[in-house]
């Protein structure tokens, strides 16, 4: 299989996301074959232009790159594992875009690995909508050759798709660092949003808001990464005895304004056990110590 040529592609699993790689492969003129469980999904594909397949080995026999997008792992090797597809995936490359821990990315390197089988693992770090824009980023890690060969396939639908290196477990490390951080901010939202319409503002004034500090979000996050990777918190700014008290004020306005006090008394039980151990003149990072 050459690097640059126009790759055969098969998507396996149509869920939102697995539709939208499909059909921004569709869009950008590929030759796509397409499989999934429930074959009702397949209609919409089938109308833009795409093969459907009636079997997964068929799906796999069709393409030169292979594409998972399915719920999880144990899914994904069910459909894997079996002597006739194993066989047929030995002169293709099967890219794994279904989410997974480092652990599982690394148990099904092994597995194709040991069958022959050129195996790259990837997370797809967007929703279905932005699928195929420039600046769309996909995390790949493992094989370089299994990298190289499809690189530009994946650009396709993935313009700023992004090579993590050759462990297999690094695309989902990445991933799963970015989606722990977005989820507790998600959760610090929600509490924002309540605070805000429990004092006549609406949930897209928060939004907004949001989306224009992202920036100094993102330095401030970054500011704590570098804290404790240098390992000195003796700073003289934001001790996490002010930053204890902040969870206080949080407390006491979500009592004023009868709304949850869940979030604030979360992160107030992880700042107290770190002043307990002895960290409250340090910096709000020290926190991390008693992790
Ligand atoms: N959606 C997002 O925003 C997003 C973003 C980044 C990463 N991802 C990842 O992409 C993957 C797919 O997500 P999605 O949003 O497309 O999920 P989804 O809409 O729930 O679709 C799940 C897919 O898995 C298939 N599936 C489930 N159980 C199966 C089984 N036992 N055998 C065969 N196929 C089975 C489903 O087939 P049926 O249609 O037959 O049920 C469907 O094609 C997930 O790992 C997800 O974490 C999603």
């Amino acid at each position: 299989m050459t690097t640059n040529a126009k790759h055969k592609v098969t998507v396996i699993g149509l869920g939102d996301m697995g539709a939208a790689l499909a059909h921004a492969y569709l869009q950008q003129g590929y030759t796509t074959t397409v499989w999934n469980r429930s074959a009702a999904k397949s209609a919409p594909l089938q109308a833009a232009g795409a093969a459907v397949a009636d079997s997964v080995t068929t799906a796999i026999a069709a393409g030169d790159i292979i594409i998972l997008c399915v719920t999880d792992y144990t899914i994904s090797r069910s459909l894997l594992q079996t002597p006739e597809v194993t066989a047929l995936l030995k002169t293709k490359i099967l890219i794994q875009l279904s989410s997974g821990t480092p652990g599982e990315a690394r148990e099904l390197d092994s597995w194709a690995t040991e069958n022959g089988i050129t195996f790259l693992d990837g997370a797809i770090m967007a929703i279905p909508d932005q699928v195929g824009r420039p600046d769309t980023v996909i995390f790949v890690s493992g094989n370089k050759d299994a990298y190289t060969q499809s690189e530009a396939t994946l650009k396709a639908v993935a313009g700023a798709l992004q090579y993590m290196g050759e462990d297999p477990g690094a695309a989902s490390t990445w991933d799963m660092g970015f989606l722990i951080v977005l989820f507790a901010a998600m959760s610090g939202a929600f509490h924002a949003i309540k605070l805000f319409k429990s004092e006549g503002l609406p949930a897209a004034a928060l939004g907004n808001m949001i989306q224009q500090l992202a920036p100094a979000l993102g330095e401030m996050l970054k500011h704590q990464a570098d804290i404790i990777e240098g390992g000195n918190y003796h700073l003289r700014h934001s001790s996490l005895d002010l930053c204890t008290g902040s969870m206080d004020m949080f407390i006491k306005q979500a009592k004023e304004s009868n709304i949850s006090a869940e979030v604030p008394s979360f992160i107030k039980g992880i700042f107290k056990r770190a002043q307990d151990a002895g960290f409250g003149t340090e910096h709000v990072a020290a926190a991390y110590k008693t992790y």
